[in-house]
């Protein structure tokens, strides 16, 4: 056990400092003369071409990266794209014709809600794009075309290294999509390239984040809830953060859309309730600074992760962490591990096993 760890305490940061390398593995053969390149999806072609609506089906992580998914394709095409959490959806009342696509993603391929989910679409004429990091997994087989994300086997509970390949993966098939539904008015080019320096990004950045992680972990472990806000691409960033630290460290957490704060949770908010701001420079920032300062005025302790050197954010808040300044889209993907280090180095803290989460499963193949 020790032996597979590599010198590392657990699973979970083992992962986490995978992640580079999973990248690699996630977009190798993916990107061809700077243009994103998905052979598994060719024979739908004509399907993607003609699409006015495509729907995401996903639970837990895998939803979280659904809703990046999802912002991306309303930001660059002209598809009508909605995610929804598959155990919902496989309840619903359709019909024939509901969605012109099904993208499902799921890490194990084995999830009985998203398993049902796309065998429901199916029924009803629609085909079925599906996400996952699981060679022959049963929603492999069930699918019209398969896309791999090549991570690996995690075994920490809670995802983290799988994520980031999610990540990587959907931000590339977005740029696909609209680059064959030739309806997307933005630079693909600019996009694929980011991602591609993505592997070196996070090596260089890796050792960092996790000192500043543990530091800030070790600041916030007494508290007893935490919430997280985001707007935009920045919102999958809360729900992931808010479900990583609950997942190990027993924490309560939520995330929020920072604009909502003012319907309703901003109640909650005290000296002992502090908020987790995902705020990087991004076309939301002023809008999100404010939403910091309707928090501050209520007492509540703001750690931000921001862009580097972004002096506004710095005199905004309580403590924060820089990340690399990237596209707008990219942010989801950069902001990973700083989530997933926080929430492992306060379960460490508190004395948890982060591998090992109480009640929760790697995969759940029951409904
Ligand atoms: C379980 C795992 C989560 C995962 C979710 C969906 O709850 O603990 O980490 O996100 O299932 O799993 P999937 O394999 O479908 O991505």
């Amino acid at each position: 056990d020790s032996a597979e760890k590599s010198g590392y305490e657990h699973f979970m940061l083992k992962e986490i400092f995978e992640e580079p390398q999973t990248l690699r593995n996630a977009l190798m053969g993916r990107i061809r003369g700077g243009v994103p390149n998905f052979n598994e999806i060719e024979h739908l072609r004509e399907e993607i071409e003609k699409a006015r609506s495509l729907t995401i089906l996903a639970c837990g992580t895998s939803f979280h990266a659904g809703l990046v998914f999802q912002r991306f394709l309303q930001d660059y095409t002209e598809i009508r794209a909605e995610v929804e959490v598959a155990s919902e959806f496989r309840y619903r009342r359709l019909q024939e014709g509901f969605s012109d696509l099904v993208v499902a993603i799921s890490q194990s391929g084995e999830t009985a809600d998203t398993l049902e989910g796309i065998r429901k679409a199916k029924k009803l004429g629609t085909k079925i794009i599906s996400l996952t990091n699981v060679v022959g997994s049963t929603i492999s087989r069930e699918s019209d075309a398969v896309i791999y994300i090549n991570a690996g086997p995690e075994i920490g509970v809670a995802a983290t290294k799988t994520y980031v390949a999610q990540l990587a993966v959907l931000l590339l098939l977005g740029a696909a999509i609209a680059d064959i539904a030739g309806r997307s008015g933005f630079d693909i080019p600019k996009i694929v390239n980011e991602l591609e320096g993505m592997p070196t990004v996070f090596e260089n950045t890796l050792p960092t984040a996790d000192e500043q992680c543990k530091r800030l972990a070790a600041e916030h472990s007494d508290y007893k809830h935490f919430m997280y806000i985001g707007r935009g691409y920045s919102y999958a960033s809360a729900l992931e953060g808010a479900l990583k630290l609950k997942e190990i460290s027993y924490i309560h957490a939520s995330g929020y859309q920072a604009g909502e704060l003012k319907h309703g949770p901003i109640a909650l908010l005290d000296k002992d309730f502090p908020v987790f701001a995902i705020v990087p420079e991004d076309e939301l920032k002023s809008k999100m600074i404010s939403n910091i300062m309707e928090t501050r005025a209520r007492d509540a302790k703001v750690l931000a992760l921001c862009s580097e050197n972004d002096k506004e954010v710095a005199k905004s808040v309580n403590s924060r962490i820089e990340v690399p300044r990237v596209l707008d889209p990219i942010y989801p993907l950069v902001m990973s591990p700083y989530l997933q280090l926080f929430a492992y180095y306060i379960a460490v803290k508190k004395g948890l096993d982060p591998d090992k989460p109480r009640n929760l499963a790697k995969s759940v193949t029951v409904e």
